[in-house]
């Protein structure tokens, strides 16, 4: 079995460095691959599987939705559209929504908005803000306002239009727009997810958001990976008590059906008119259903509340086990988006996880990640720091 999967891929193109199992099949928390070998998650496909596996109500309600209709197309009217368009303005006290398929076209979108919200004004050329470190997708544009230049390199000429400047630093994003009328939008993550789990201060928040408004550019919030629900509230920038005029949404609002999102306020939300924007599968009835779906589970099961008690036991596990131990730098995020820094570039961990049971992420070479399903519960926690806390004590011990 093994080796047929390291021989599994003579016809797909070589994108990824890929672990050598295939997940066959899952159950809340855990998985089991093709040897039926069991994993605990707490990677969630990448975020993506907010209601761990086979969850005993969303696949019966999307086997109802198979049998009704899977795609239609945006020629027509798509009920659950309006249903779960409904449901994200009432949560980001926001205004529309646009749906479309993934994290990077729903920043495309983004983007979009923020430069005909530019032409709009008479700005021929306008400029973004966008941030070190940062990640956005794998399109031209969103690569370009990607801060990781190993994603960018051999993709060149990159798109145009782009300001970086670091994070938290009011001062350096006041310095690098200075006297240039042509920025139109400040575009980040609340907190950078790819980048290694970097957070943005509360008040820095505060402090762009009051920019923005006086110099009338759009304030465009990521929120793919770190939104829908995974820090404890809905969206990450909550907890600075801030509304952005555009937010991007993808990942976990389908638990595991492909699904993109960019919600806007009422300064973004009719810069579109028809022609403008658009794609064939966004909004399709089967991810629509899926996102509603999954939004009434969260808020029926508490699963906001789930992640900040199960977010604070493993960030409270590791930082007891951790703390003072050579070679050992800090824990960042917030809920169930944890990131542990190490001194030393820790890729091996994902492998020796793998081989312990445990799937995971380690991120910008030295961050090792952890992203569960929102459901997971105390004794999953416990087994996550039990399998994970030896990993990263006998990697430390290691000589380098
Ligand atoms: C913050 C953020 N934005 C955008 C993306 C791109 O999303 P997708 O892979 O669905 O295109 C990602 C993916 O990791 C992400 O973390």
């Amino acid at each position: 079995m093994t080796a047929f999967i390291e021989a599994a891929s003579p016809h797909t193109m070589n994108t990824y460095g890929r672990l050598p199992i295939a997940l066959e099949r899952g159950q809340g928390c855990r998985v089991w691959d093709i040897n039926g070998k069991p994993y605990l998650d707490a990677l969630a496909g990448i975020a993506v599987n907010t209601l761990g596996h086979n969850h005993p109500v969303l696949v019966p309600a999307l086997q109802d939705q198979l049998t009704k209709i899977i795609h239609s197309c945006n020629y027509y009217h798509v009920p659950n559209q309006e249903k779960l368009a409904a449901k994200l303005v009432e949560l980001s006290g926001m205004s529309n929504v646009f749906f479309c398929n993934s994290g990077l076209e729903a920043n495309e979108t983004a983007l979009k908005l923020a430069r005909k919200f530019g032409h709009d004004k008479g700005i021929a050329l306008p400029k973004i803000v966008v941030y070190e470190r940062a990640f956005h997708g794998r399109s031209i544009a969103t690569l370009s306002a990607t801060g990781n230049t190993k994603v960018q390199k051999g993709f060149e000429p990159l798109v145009d239009g782009f300001i970086r400047v670091p994070l938290n630093d009011i001062e350096a994003l006041k310095a690098a727009t200075a006297k240039d009328p042509s920025v139109v939008a400040v575009f980040f993550e609340t907190i950078q997810g790819e980048g290694g789990v970097n957070a943005m201060r509360a008040d820095y928040l505060q402090q762009v958001r009051a920019l923005c408004d006086e110099r009338d550019w759009l304030l465009m919030i990521d929120e793919v990976q770190c939104g829908m629900g995974r820090t404890g509230k809905w969206f990450a920038h909550q907890w600075a008590g801030i509304v952005p005029d555009v937010m991007p949404l993808a990942k976990g609002l389908g638990s595991g059906v492909p699904i993109g999102a960019v919600v806007a306020g009422p300064k973004a939300a009719n810069i579109f008119q028809p022609g403008n924007h658009g794609g064939t599968f966004g909004g399709n009835p089967l991810a629509m259903r899926a996102g509603v779906e999954t939004i009434r589970i969260m808020e029926n099961d508490d699963l906001l509340g789930n992640a900040t008690r199960i977010g604070q036991r493993l960030s409270e596990g590791l930082h007891k086990a951790l703390d003072g131990v050579r070679g050992f730098k800090e824990i960042r995020g917030q809920g169930l988006m944890v990131g542990i820094e190490l001194e030393r570039p820790c890729g091996v961990l994902m492998q020796r996880a793998l081989e312990a049971g445990l799937l995971l992420s380690v991120t910008a070479d030295t961050v090792v990640r952890l992203l569960p399903p929102l459901i997971m519960n105390e004794a999953e926690a416990d087994e996550v720091l039990a399998i994970l806390i030896p990993l990263i004590k006998d990697f430390l011990d290691e000589p380098t």
